[in-house]
């Protein structure tokens, strides 16, 4: 029901077959494509993830937000919170764009020892680090348009008041100088600012977060390069008793499958030089809409990382009309070893497990040509799903509506992929390069083989081998896809299926 008639109704209580019920019904959030289980904002233009920070309880996610478009425009830094990253409340928008310029992405932190003199009567300032883009500046032709500046909070990021000396890092004259994501470095006591300098990563420190001074610069002859560097995150796994340090960097274009994606780097870091222990190019998510991920500051050895569910290629044009754009689940980084090797798996929040509604489980099925919906119904809303097998073959699980529009996710043995095709899934028109299959390598050598897909209205999340291979893909089908098949052409047999319906979060 729109919502001009939900208001007349109520006005008028008339003229509706049966208003109880549609006092009841809600008028937001149930839009064609709106997704159920992950944050989106109520209405209009979203792309990175911002500052995120854990304080009292409270998990704090800001957001590059245009408030008047679901186009790219003016950035703001829209607001939501939650008490477990399932649940989110949106909040009023935190930061505005002033003469500076826009508010550009950036990263938030609690200064518990009040090195920024911005604590007042023993309450801790919240600090938020991020880019003024001067658009203005930027027409003109000069280099220096963006810049880094501070913003505080003594109430738990309900007001914001922009530090009066902005900017505080300057622009020596690269073009592309933004994204600050600021940690505290214990060992050498002082605040780092990692920052993306057109096609590597700087370093700066900080003891107030006031002053920074250059340390390094790292990657400008490692990684990928098949665009600009963006959004980087630097932070330290711990792995049986050794401190990993994982720098995560967004490019754009140059993804493993065409436009946005984030690769990342394991290594060591001193406080001032990041050494790197690889040499090949790994990418966090493989799948196309998974960009700008970085992780929540605060939450102890816990790193917790979310992403912008979409990909610059066509961000602009994904047919929806109230709102614009997503984040992926909140999720779980870790260190696994392979080969001698360091990887960064991903997997789910196990927060989310509180959104599980109905469960079948199944043991020993024959999935040469498997029909699940049979036993779990139709489908209608979000859902997971984990299989588990011991023999390791060439499947496909098809998920599907009565259109015949579907979603294809599977691995093929002899290429040793995981795939996800989308070319079939519904509205594919808006954008040349969003009609495609996917394609991820499976990283893990063992001999069993587990998945876990996380599918909501219009989007599919991949995590394989307890997510050393993550893949997220975005699609929009014309009704919702109610139906799952899965098929092998080698007679598979999966020991373990578990499907759960999920509760929607709003
Ligand atoms: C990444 C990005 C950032 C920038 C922001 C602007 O998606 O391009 O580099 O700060 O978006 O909205």
């Amino acid at each position: 029901m729109s919502t001009i008639k939900y208001m007349v109704c109520m006005m008028m209580l008339v003229g509706c077959s049966n208003p109880k019920n549609m006092i009841a019904e809600r008028t937001t959030y149930n839009e064609p494509h709106r997704l159920q289980m992950h944050f989106s904002p109520k209405s209009k233009w979203m792309n990175d993830p911002n500052g995120m920070l854990y304080s009292n309880g409270v998990y704090h996610l800001f957001y590059q937000h245009y408030p008047d478009s679901n186009i790219w425009g003016p950035m703001h830094w829209g607001h939501a919170t939650s008490k477990d990253l399932v649940h989110w409340e949106h909040q009023p928008i935190a930061l505005y764009p002033d003469t500076l310029g826009y508010i550009f992405s950036g990263s938030a932190v609690l200064d518990v020892k009040n090195t920024s003199g911005f604590g007042k009567d023993g309450k801790v300032p919240l600090v938020a680090i991020f880019t003024h883009h001067n658009a203005k500046e930027e027409k003109t032709g000069t280099s220096t348009y963006q810049n880094q500046s501070i913003a505080y909070s003594l109430d738990e990021g309900k007001t914001w008041t922009k530090y009066a000396h902005n900017p505080v890092l300057k622009n020596p004259g690269i073009k592309d100088f933004r994204d600050p994501k600021v940690s505290w470095h214990e060992e050498t006591k002082k605040w780092i600012m990692t920052l993306a300098t057109l096609d590597r990563v700087s370093f700066f420190s900080s003891p107030d977060l006031k002053k920074w001074t250059k340390e390094s610069e790292f990657g400008g002859n490692i990684g990928a390069h098949g665009g600009v560097w963006e959004c980087p995150d630097l932070f330290p796994l711990d792995y049986n008793g050794k401190k990993i340090w994982v720098l995560l960097v967004s490019i754009n274009p140059g993804g493993p499958n065409k436009g946005s994606a984030t690769q990342y780097f394991t290594g060591e870091f001193d406080g001032t030089t990041f050494t790197p222990f690889q040499t090949d190019t790994r990418w966090i998510d493989y799948g196309p809409d998974n960009y700008a991920g970085i992780t929540w500051f605060n939450t102890g050895n816990r790193k917790i990382f979310i992403g912008w569910m979409s990909n610059w290629l066509y961000a602009n044009t994904v047919p929806t009309q109230a709102w614009r754009n997503a984040a992926t689940v909140p999720r779980d980084l870790k260190i696994t070893e392979i080969d001698g090797k360091f990887m960064v798996a991903s997997t789910p929040v196990k927060e989310l497990d509180v959104l599980n509604e109905t469960v079948t489980t199944l043991q020993n099925v024959d999935v040469s040509n498997y029909d699940l919906s049979q036993k779990t119904g139709k489908i209608d809303g979000p859902w997971k799903l984990k299989i588990g097998v011991t023999k390791i073959t060439d499947f496909s699980i098809i998920i599907s509506n009565e259109q015949e529009e579907k979603i294809v996710v599977g691995y093929d043995k002899k290429r040793n992929i995981y795939f996800i095709d989308r070319s079939k899934s519904g509205i594919i028109s808006f954008d040349k390069e969003f009609s495609a299959t996917h394609v991820a390598p499976r990283i893990s050598n063992k001999v069993s083989l587990d998945l876990t897909l996380i599918v909501d209205n219009s989007s599919i999340e991949l995590f394989a081998d307890d997510g050393l291979t993550a893949m997220t893909a975005v699609f929009f089908p014309n009704q919702l896809l109610s139906k799952i098949k899965i098929e092998s052409p080698d007679n598979l047999v999966i020991q373990n299926i578990q499907f759960n319906r999920l509760n929607t979060i709003w």
